[in-house]
């Protein structure tokens, strides 16, 4: 197969936000080098990093101009020195900086094989939303049976997946989306939706656990229900895993965890969680395994745009309009 030495690619012009994202047609095709390789993308999986990313506010994020997107399905059709396998041929996931191009180069040891009978739309979330959802539950968050997990963005493509895991666990869940997302998540499987404009969340979450609180917080919504996840956790025994940020930045001081949240606040990056602690990571990708092959974690359907779209889709991821996963195809 002859490779192109340029190719189509989604290039993010300055941190003001997706809308300055533009199409070009003379992005240079990477070489792969010693451990990558490089694959032909047949779908790109869009995340909100990208709009984080969009906008400066990603912490240690690509200075514009650069090709945006970090995930992706495609065929390998080279690979660099030192690579024994995956080889050739091979349909892999991974995860590696300009996936929103015709050509993108990951690491050999993270790419991940598309289950066989699986489209590539579907392997996305095996790398990024899955595992992080997973490991927000089990090694972070220490999900046991009979306990209530709160769920924040349970509509989107990284909270769908830990409802469904949540409940596997045998977890009461408590979701919270957007007004018109609310049947999405129950037909999950959660116990009940909050909306999560809510002024009084922590209220109704207390309200659902007798004044307990739930054991466990999946935080991702930032902002001013940052605090309100906090409220709404279990006193000494309740853990809050926070891993997002979408409605901005929010502070905890020593004070309010000595005198007002006696709560075991967490932080979860899984790029971080896959370098810093990789045994753990490797237990985690072993349990998602087990959970696909018992039909746990289902593929998923993600909505596909087309590349040129790509600034509308992370738009829309934005300003909330989406539910589970999208994706770009070249
Ligand atoms: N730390 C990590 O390693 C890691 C890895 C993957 C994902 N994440 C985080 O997990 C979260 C979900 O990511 P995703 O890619 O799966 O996205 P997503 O959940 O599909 O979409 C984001 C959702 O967040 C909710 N949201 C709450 N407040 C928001 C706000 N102020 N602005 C925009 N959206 C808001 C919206 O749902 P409603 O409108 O229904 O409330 C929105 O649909 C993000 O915060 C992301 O950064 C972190």
């Amino acid at each position: 197969m002859t490779i192109p030495t340029t190719m189509r690619a989604l290039e993010q012009t300055s941190l003001k936000g997706p809308q300055d994202m533009r199409l070009v047609s003379d992005a240079a095709v990477p070489t792969p080098g010693a451990g990558e390789v490089l694959i032909r993308v047949e779908v790109a999986g869009v995340n909100f990093a990208d709009v984080s990313k969009a906008h400066g506010l990603f912490g240690d994020g690509p200075q514009p101009p650069y090709v945006a997107g970090f995930e992706a399905v495609g065929e390998i059709v080279a690979v660099g020195e030192e690579v024994n396998i995956p080889t050739v041929g091979a349909r892999v996931v991974g995860v590696g900086e300009g996936a929103f191009a015709e050509y993108l180069l990951l690491p050999a040891a993270g790419a991940v094989p598309v289950p066989d009978d699986w489209t590539a739309a579907q392997a996305l979330g095996m790398v990024v939303n899955w595992p992080t959802a997973l490991a927000a539950l089990k090694p972070l968050g220490r999900i046991a049976a009979g306990e209530t997990v709160l769920i924040h963005a349970a509509a989107g493509a990284t909270g769908q997946a830990a409802v469904v895991m949540a409940k596997h666990y045998g977890a009461v869940v408590i979701g919270t989306a957007s007004a018109g997302k609310h049947e999405t998540v129950r037909a999950l499987g959660a116990d009940y939706v909050v909306d999560s404009d809510a002024d009084d969340l922590a209220e109704q979450v207390l309200g659902l656990t007798t004044g307990i609180g739930a054991d466990l917080v999946l935080e991702t919504a930032g902002g001013a229900a940052f605090a309100a996840s906090l409220q709404a956790a279990r006193r000494v025994l309740g853990r809050v895993v926070v891993f997002g940020l979408a409605g901005g930045e929010a502070t905890v001081s020593n004070g309010d965890l000595v005198y007002k949240h006696q709560i075991q606040l967490i932080g979860l990056n899984i790029g971080v969680l896959i370098q810093s602690a990789p045994e753990v990571f490797g237990a985690l990708m072993g349990e998602m395994m087990r959970l696909i092959a018992s039909g746990v974690l289902v593929p998923s359907e993600p909505t596909v745009y087309a590349l040129a779209d790509g600034a509308s889709a992370l738009t829309d991821l934005e300003t909330r309009k989406t539910v589970g996963k999208l994706a770009l195809r070249p």
